[in-house]
């Protein structure tokens, strides 16, 4: 039986929904209105197409947008200088820092001098660590946009195998410490890990983040299995540019009990849930129950 295609499209637009009734009653209610700080130092083309549909979707939910866009040799003083500004701003409740950054900053030091309540990112080290001992952080946009996903599918997930396969800090690592908190049994794989279609072949939850297009294929899929593809990659096939996955769609679409799509599976989450995120942040300042069904 062909799987069911999650639709993160339309979910993330229900999110989205959910954030700007939030927004409303917050304004209603308090006069407070949720704002949103994004940093862009350099001018990578990709990331300025990210921090423009950020910058449009805060405002359509009702929140304050502010863009910084620094020189791509901004010094490493000029742009902490603007963070402390940011973190001591009571209009501003997330930040959020666009990577890449240019070579010579370091990013480590920058993401470490966000206001840990302010990272709506959830890079911050102590974000990690608050993340890692179960405890109340802000948490990484398309990790938490994946587990609303399998909730949502789901209901519950606890006791299921979960296998992510990539362990990067953004994704893999946080994904799994998700999992983790919803009871999970989870295996973190990796482009080195031995016998890796086997691994995948025993999981119920598949999350593809490991950053190559198309790896995992339909005959590492347990049938039945739900197979989230975290992958965004750029390829060219019979002289065709192409957007795919890190599964190969077809094939595990044919084995799966439901599938993400690329693109309109993860992707449109991501945004969604730093809108969620930066909610979040703004009722935890203000001392406000924190958003039902919007956090981790
Ligand atoms: N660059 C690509 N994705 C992201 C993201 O989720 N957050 C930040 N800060 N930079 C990114």
């Amino acid at each position: 039986m062909a799987a069911t295609v999650i639709d993160g499209k339309a979910f993330a637009a229900k999110v989205r929904e959910q954030v700007a009734e939030h927004v409303k009653r917050l304004k209603d209610d308090h006069n407070i209105t949720p704002g949103l700080a994004v940093v862009l130092v350099g001018e990578d083309p990709a990331s300025e197409v990210y921090v423009r549909s950020k910058g449009k979707m805060t405002v359509e939910v009702g929140m304050k947008s502010v863009e910084h866009k620094l020189a791509a040799d901004t010094s490493e003083a000029e742009l902490l200088a603007l963070i402390d500004q940011l973190n001591n701003d009571p209009e501003i409740h997330g930040i959020l820092v666009q990577l890449p950054l240019p070579d010579h900053l370091d990013e480590d030091l920058v993401i470490n001098s966000l206001d840990p309540a302010k990272d709506v990112d959830g890079f911050h080290i102590s974000n990690v660590g608050l993340l890692g001992t179960g405890q109340k952080s802000m948490v990484p946009c398309t990790p938490l946009g994946c587990l609303m996903m399998l909730r949502d599918h789901h209901g519950s997930i606890s006791g299921m195998n979960a296998v992510v396969v990539g362990r990067s800090n953004i994704v893999g690592k946080p994904m799994a410490q998700l999992l983790l908190g919803d009871s999970c049994t989870v295996t973190i794989a990796h482009s080195r890990t031995k016998d890796l279609p086997e691994v995948v072949r025993g999981a119920d939850i598949v999350v593809a983040a490991v950053g190559r297009p198309e790896m995992v294929q339909g005959d590492w899929i347990k049938p039945g299995a739900t197979v989230i593809d975290v992958g965004i990659n750029r390829i060219e096939r019979d002289g065709k540019k192409k957007l795919v996955g890190d599964a190969d769609y077809e094939s595990c679409a044919e084995v799966a009990g439901a599938i993400t799509p690329v693109p309109g599976g993860v992707g449109p989450m991501t945004i969604a849930c730093l809108l969620a995120n930066t909610l979040t942040a703004c009722c935890r300042a203000n001392g406000l129950d924190e958003p039902e069904g919007l956090t981790a």
